[in-house]
């Protein structure tokens, strides 16, 4: 039977856009006030990438921070996973605009749509390619370009106060100590909970895709039941924290650094609540970014990592709830 190999993170990286739009700067904009977002959110800032960029630019620039900091070049890299819900283009996907913009080889190059969990969807899927030895290097990408798609105004406020734009990077390859590394990931779905956090048009089911009045009616932004998501956030996140401890027979207290997604520090003050550990033992950035979805969890561990917060073999757990629903968490010894 073949041996599995184990798979460890070679090096991170993150990009955000120049821009910094404070609460202020939104006050501007919709009836709004900092003192609103910050109580509910813990948003302060957040960034949005000028018009003309795209959500591959802000990735390949995290992209060649995490090339960096692994010691790998673009043609050493042998495919790559690009988690977005905010694509240069509906179709072809990002994947192939990154592998364009660092040069990479003729290499697979796919999309991962979702949204705040894509990030540890992606990590799951690169570890199956390189434990069973299929690719050696795999780039796995979080990023978004959220400004394009929400409403800056008072219509939109519920929303638009809570993405910015950013991306994460991390380079996968196999681990020459076999413990450490990506010790398993655990990803959930629950579709009945789609419409509960959705951008539905241009929606495929209809004809057309869209119409004028659509477009007046603001269906092509996202709509969100904000607390039915926290409701069902503050719930999933431990429980799958939970799970992957339960797995390996490991408890709460023995995690060195909780890597959670930014989607409300509220969220992230009650799931280590629930888990019984201190803020101490997260780091989180959504006051600075606001949330980036598919990028947040990439770029919290990349700060995490340039800031020296984790040893060799400190236990990792990422945890992650999002649109679909969809949620997960994984360990990792760092
Ligand atoms: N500024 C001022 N007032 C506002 C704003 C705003 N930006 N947005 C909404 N309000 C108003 C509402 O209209 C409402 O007014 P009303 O009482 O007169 O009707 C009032 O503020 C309270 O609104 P609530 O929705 O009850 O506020 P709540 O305390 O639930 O907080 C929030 C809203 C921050 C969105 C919260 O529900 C939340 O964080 N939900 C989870 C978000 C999340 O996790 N998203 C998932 C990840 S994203 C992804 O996967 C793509």
């Amino acid at each position: 039977m073949q041996t599995l190999r184990s798979v460890r993170v070679l090096g991170t990286g993150m990009y955000v856009p120049p821009d910094v739009y404070t609460n202020k700067d939104l006050e501007k904009m919709m009836d709004t006030t900092d003192e609103w977002i910050v109580q509910r959110s813990g948003i302060r800032e957040r960034r949005f990438a000028k018009p003309g960029i795209g959500v591959s630019d802000l990735a390949a620039e995290a992209a060649q921070h995490a090339m960096a900091a692994a010691g790998v070049q673009a043609k050493d890299i042998d495919a790559i996973i690009f988690a977005t819900l905010s694509p240069d283009y509906y179709f072809p996907g990002s994947g192939v605009f990154l592998q364009q913009l660092l040069g990479c080889g003729q290499i697979p190059a796919f999309d991962l749509r979702n949204q705040c969990s894509g990030f540890l969807y992606g990590l799951s899927t690169a570890k199956a390619f390189i434990s069973s030895g299929q690719y050696d290097r795999i780039l796995l990408v979080g990023a978004e370009c959220h400004s394009r798609a929400i409403n800056l105004t008072t219509a939109g406020r519920d929303v638009a106060v809570l993405f910015g734009d950013g991306a994460g990077a991390v380079v996968l390859g196999p681990s020459t100590d076999a413990k450490r590394g990506i010790l398993s990931v655990h990803l959930h779905s629950d579709g009945a909970h789609k419409d509960a956090l959705k951008l539905e048009y241009p929606s495929m089911r209809q004809w057309p895709a869209i119409t004028h009045q659509m477009i007046e009616d603001g269906k092509h932004f996202p709509f969100m039941d904000g607390r039915h998501v926290f409701k069902h956030a503050v719930t999933r996140m431990p429980e799958v924290v939970h799970e992957a401890l339960a797995h390996h027979q490991l408890q709460a207290d023995d995690v060195a650094l909780y890597v959670f997604h930014q989607a409300n520090l509220r969220i992230n003050e009650s799931v280590l609540k629930h888990l019984a550990q201190p803020m101490s033992k997260t780091h989180n950035n959504i006051e600075r970014f606001g949330n980036c979805s598919a990028a947040s969890i990439p770029m919290v561990l990349d700060e995490c990592a340039r800031a020296g917060r984790m040893q060799a073999g400190d236990l990792v757990c990422m945890a992650s709830f999002g649109a679909g629903f969809t949620w997960g968490s994984a360990l990792l010894r760092w």
